[in-house]
């Protein structure tokens, strides 16, 4: 089975992505998967990389070379999509018979991407042109989720045209609504990309106006003293739902931040199983499993939670319908602590892309 790995991409979690897809070439079943790299630089270029440098990355950041072949995906007679170069070279049309998407951001896992390979004919791992279009959009999402009865912090969303026009209008139905601290957010990004935690209202212009440099819509979100609980979603009949963990952001970091995440080896600390009772990992597991069928996921979803550290109450803060797989990425650790190795995990999603 020929396997593209598209990795890279032209979104702010670029850097995310080439961790991700390292990870993932590493970890993918060579006995079973032919691997091709396919990298999106960000300028949008798509390219076939050589592998074996690929493989001397070794799980750091893949490379992305750039002497390799231009390519773009096209549909075959067959019935099989291949990868063909885009200006004459020595290369020959590269049949493949699934594309595993390990991107982040908007364009790649927002269902721009999704929909290229639908036209291309190609199975691809993960949901489909809609679900990833919803789980992008966090004011879509918590709206669905709200809609199928999940709980939801209150929260606001600003378009970026209604808020230049009148910001005093905007920042006074924020001040009625919400109160402090609140987190302001591009609405369709990831990895914490542009979040502002806003502790003076006098910080919140600036915050909505970087927030507004990634994104046209932007949420202004309850801030309250929570815990951060995640769970991993597999499908399957019924879903596989993994055990829930917690991610402690270090307090030096306001809240978990791209540099928590991503930057600082101290950023965060994991507690996988989350410490909660019982009950508690009844409900937020329940609730994960609401979540992606309420947002019609396919394959894959990481479902994330604020639980309340006052009132004890979950709420759905987002769905990630590609969530990271970098060597510290929380899906395929969930997933292993519930049974669920990482080279059978992925298997198991290429499976479920041909079926
Ligand atoms: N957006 C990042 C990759 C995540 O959800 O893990
Ligand atoms: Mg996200």
């Amino acid at each position: 089975i020929r396997v593209a790995v598209l990795y890279g991409g032209k979104s702010g979690e670029h850097e995310v992505s080439l961790q991700s897809a390292a990870s993932v070439i590493q970890h993918l079943d060579r006995d079973r998967f032919d691997v091709v790299p396919i990298s999106i630089d960000k300028q949008g270029k798509w390219q076939w990389n050589d592998l074996r440098l690929i493989e001397e990355a070794k799980g750091r950041a893949l490379p992305i070379l750039s002497d390799a072949p231009e390519m773009r995906l096209s549909p075959q007679a067959d019935g099989r999509a291949a990868l063909l170069p885009v200006i004459g070279s020595a290369t020959s049309p590269r049949p493949i018979d699934v594309v595993f998407p390990v991107m982040h951001g908007p364009l790649y896992e927002d269902g721009a991407v999704q929909g290229v390979l639908e036209l291309a004919g190609v199975a691809y791992v993960g949901s489909g042109v809609l679900s990833s279009a919803i789980g992008m959009d966090k004011d879509v999402a918590k709206r669905l989720a709200l809609f199928a009865g999940l709980p939801v912090l209150p929260y606001l969303a600003l378009a970026k045209r209604d808020y230049e026009r009148d910001p005093a209008r905007w920042a006074q139905a924020v001040r009625e609504k919400l109160t402090l601290p609140v987190f302001v957010k591009p609405c369709n990004m990831g990895s914490s990309v542009g979040v502002h935690k806003v502790k003076q209202w006098d910080a919140l212009d600036a915050a909505l106006r970087d927030a507004f440099l990634y994104d046209v819509k932007v949420l202004v979100e309850q801030g309250i003293d929570v815990r951060e609980i995640e769970v991993a979603v597999l499908e399957g009949e019924p879903l596989f739902v993994s055990v829930a963990s917690e991610i402690n952001a270090n307090p030096k970091h306001e809240f978990y931040s791209y540099e928590a995440k991503y930057l600082d080896q101290d950023g965060a600390t994991v507690d996988l199983p989350a410490k909660l009772d019982a009950a508690q990992m009844e409900r937020v597991r329940q609730l994960a499993n609401d979540a992606f069928v309420a947002l019609e996921c396919s394959g894959l979803a990481r479902v994330d939670f604020f639980l309340d550290r006052k009132g004890g109450d979950f709420y759905f803060n987002e769905i990630n319908t590609l969530p990271g797989f970098t060597s510290i990425s929380m899906y395929p650790k969930m997933m292993e602590a519930s049974g669920l190795p990482y080279r059978e995990l992925l298997s198991r999603l290429i499976e479920l892309a041909l079926e």
